[in-house]
């Protein structure tokens, strides 16, 4: 048989739904911070076979999750590809700012294979290290996510350089999104080649651009990338989650022949579901402040998404990631209400 969540992604509405939580593997669990001392640096834990597969499992021993997702981030691929990146304290990524022709020549998509080994080490021991009831996610950035703190030199409020960048200089950004799209399929189908069986894209900042760019650099390129890891490997599912994308997101799906769409937080699902096709997976979408909370919001918000999603293809997840300061008894507690439904 199967795990539910590979049942989901065939399009079967499996109940209760499976469930697992976006940076399950992080700062609220203790054990996480004792491995994240040990390795003194974030990409040293990422590139560190034996503490990035032990950092992937625990959550999953901890709560059963029905999924586990690789631990690792959307940026190691500008990394593999020789763009600068550092992670401050306190402050999240620093990268150097992308804004020309010869930043683009001096990107080297060769160079990928050769420094994803020990991305590539994590994900085979991780797949040893889990029963067959519980999947690997391999994930990677979109190209514009990716794009976006490349262009922006880091997280942004505003996002104005490379909402500039993508109206005022179509020639070289769509170049910069050809290369990310590319090294992209490449990076996910050797995460496959070593025992991933679901893949995400992850489009945190999808939901910044206007309709018409949404479609050329969110829609099209994710089609691609979509189109080329199916002709490689048909088996494989993949979700994507087009981030405050809202009523873009059933297109996006169809378009890009996904088998899953992830929603945040603020999609009102009673809306969004009905532009999905039935057979495509949704994931989603309880607000991670519901978490923090606990108690009667987490119970109620809880309910909500479960009364939105009866009946269809669903994997129960947040609307973003876990933040560092929710009580792990208050997952614990979503996991029962869930298994409870
Ligand atoms: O979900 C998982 O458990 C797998 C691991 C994972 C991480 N990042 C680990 C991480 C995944 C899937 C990601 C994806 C990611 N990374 C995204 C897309 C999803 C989203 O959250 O929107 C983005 C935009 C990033 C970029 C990134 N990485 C930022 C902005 C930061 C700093 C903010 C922060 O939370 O510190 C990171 C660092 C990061 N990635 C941490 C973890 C556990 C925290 C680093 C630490 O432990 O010091």
């Amino acid at each position: 048989m199967p795990s539910s969540v590979l049942r989901v992604l065939s399009g079967e509405a499996v109940w209760p739904p499976p469930l697992w939580l976006m940076r399950q593997a992080g700062r609220y669990l203790p054990e996480y911070r004792q491995i994240r001392a040990q390795a003194g640096d974030f990409i040293t834990l990422c590139t560190s076979p034996a503490w990035a597969a032990e950092v992937t499992l625990q959550p999953v021993r901890r709560f059963r999750f029905d999924a586990a997702i690789l631990f690792s981030d959307i940026l190691m691929l500008p990394w593999a590809l020789g763009w600068g990146l550092a992670f401050k304290e306190g402050e999240g990524p620093v990268l150097p700012r992308f804004s020309s022709e010869a930043d683009l020549a001096s990107l080297s998509p060769a160079s990928v294979a050769g420094k994803i080994g020990p991305i590539l080490e994590t994900v085979a021991r991780v797949r040893a290290g889990l029963g067959p009831e519980t999947p690997l996610i391999g994930f990677a950035g979109s190209p514009f996510t990716v794009a976006c703190y490349m262009v922006e030199g880091g997280g942004s409020k505003e996002f104005a350089r490379i909402r500039t960048m993508a109206q005022g200089q179509p020639e070289l950004f769509g170049r910069l999104i050809d290369v990310l799209a590319d090294s992209t399929v490449e990076y996910l189908s050797a995460q496959v080649g070593a025992g991933a069986q679901v893949l995400k894209l992850f489009d945190s900042w999808a939901g910044v651009l206007s309709p018409r760019l949404f479609e050329r650099y969110v829609t099209a390129p994710t089609a691609r990338i979509a189109a080329a890891l199916r002709a490689r490997h048909p088996d494989v599912p993949m979700i994507g989650f087009p981030r405050l994308g809202g009523l873009q997101a059933g297109a996006y799906a169809r378009t890009a022949g996904l088998q899953g769409v992830a929603f945040d937080t603020g999609a009102d699902l009673r809306v969004a579901l009905p532009l999905v096709d039935a057979m495509v997976a949704t994931q989603g979408n309880l607000d991670p402040m519901a978490l923090v909370a606990g108690g009667e919001a987490l119970a109620a918000e809880t309910r909500a998404v479960l009364d939105a999603v009866r009946g269809r293809p669903h994997i129960f997840n947040l609307g973003h990631g876990i933040v560092p300061q929710t009580p792990p008894e208050h997952v614990a507690e979503l996991v029962r209400l869930v298994r409870a439904a």
